[in-house]
């Protein structure tokens, strides 16, 4: 099977998530089963794989590695309903690597790409919930700006906001190309002007922040006792929020009262206390990874 996609920070998931032997797994973002890939190569006894993009599975079960392995289940759909997908398990390990993969930004009909022209869409799973163009369709100027602002803290996320609504009302919004243009030009050996509108209009239409808030809590209930749960963030509005669940699972205070008032029960200890970042090495040969930040924690 043809790999477009590197996995980022494989060997540190590895080692983070001590893999045991004969344990039960899930990859919450299976994508190119880059990670899963590896997970399997262990003694383990099971491995879920979780990913909505229906066509990322179907792909994997006509070429994967690991297609016809009795260890390995696959499960369509976001990661908010996965928990009532797998009432009956309880994990060693849990990965979640955030964001789209590498083959659907280079799929320029999925509309994630900034380079090739593809339609208004942004979906993970084509054909369930609204394109792109629809939200465009339906929001006011400021209720699109507060979205760029919430989700990549987009300076001047009003102004571009407004030059966005007014392009597509008057139809010159015909591609995604003509949508990166509107942040302005690629100045060359700097990134994209428009990666962080991408990255906030795609997190808008895939409601990435609320799948994360309702999900990775309920994550580490899912873990067994000394389980692990492993977290990928590629922008610093994600890893802040998995930065403040896990502190709250860690028992620390997350709120800014006077007085605490958030101090909840100690569920898990915190392995990495900042986040782990890639290498050097690994940079030079995917400097896709550049964003990433890995954090880990183990239920008590
Ligand atoms: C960064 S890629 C994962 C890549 C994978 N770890 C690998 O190395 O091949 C993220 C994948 O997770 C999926 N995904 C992102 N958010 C999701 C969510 N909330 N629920 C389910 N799948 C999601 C995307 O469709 C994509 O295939």
């Amino acid at each position: 099977m043809k790999k477009l996609h590197r996995p980022v920070l494989l060997m540190e998931v590895i080692e983070n998530i001590a893999v045991i032997k004969g344990g039960i797994y899930a990859d919450l973002t299976f994508g190119e089963a880059g990670h899963s890939d590896v997970l399997l190569e262990y003694d383990i006894s099971l491995l879920v794989g979780n990913d909505r993009d229906k066509s990322t599975l179907d792909r994997y079960l006509e070429h994967g590695k690991y297609r016809n392995d009795s260890r390995l289940r696959l499960v369509e759909g976001p990661f908010s309903q996965f928990i009532s997908q797998t009432e009956e398990l309880l994990f060693d390990g849990i990965l979640v690597d955030l964001g789209v993969s590498t083959r659907q930004l280079l799929e320029a009909e999925r509309g994630f790409s900034l380079m090739k022209p593809g339609p208004l869409d942004m979906r993970m799973n084509p054909g369930v919930g609204e394109p792109l163009s629809s939200w465009f369709a339906q929001l006011t100027a400021e209720e699109l700006a507060n979205e760029l602002y919430r989700n990549a803290e987009i300076r001047e996320s009003r102004r571009l906001a407004r030059k966005i609504i007014q392009a597509f009302n008057e139809g010159r919004l015909t591609d995604t190309v003509a949508l990166a243009e509107l942040a302005g030009p690629k100045i060359p050996g700097r990134s994209h002007p428009a990666t962080a509108l991408f990255t906030a209009l795609r997190m808008m239409v895939n409601q990435e922040k609320d799948e994360m808030e309702q999900t990775i809590p309920a994550l580490i209930d899912r873990l067994k006792p000394g389980g692990r749960l492993v977290v990928i963030t590629f922008h610093s509005t994600e890893d802040r929020v998995i930065k403040k669940i896990f502190l709250k699972a860690a028992g620390r205070c997350t709120c800014d009262e006077p007085i605490c008032r958030c101090r909840q029960k100690e569920k898990v200890k915190l392995i990495t206390k900042k986040p782990i970042q890639p290498s050097e090495e690994e940079l030079s040969e995917n400097p896709r990874a550049r964003s990433a930040k890995l954090r880990c924690v183990e239920k008590i």
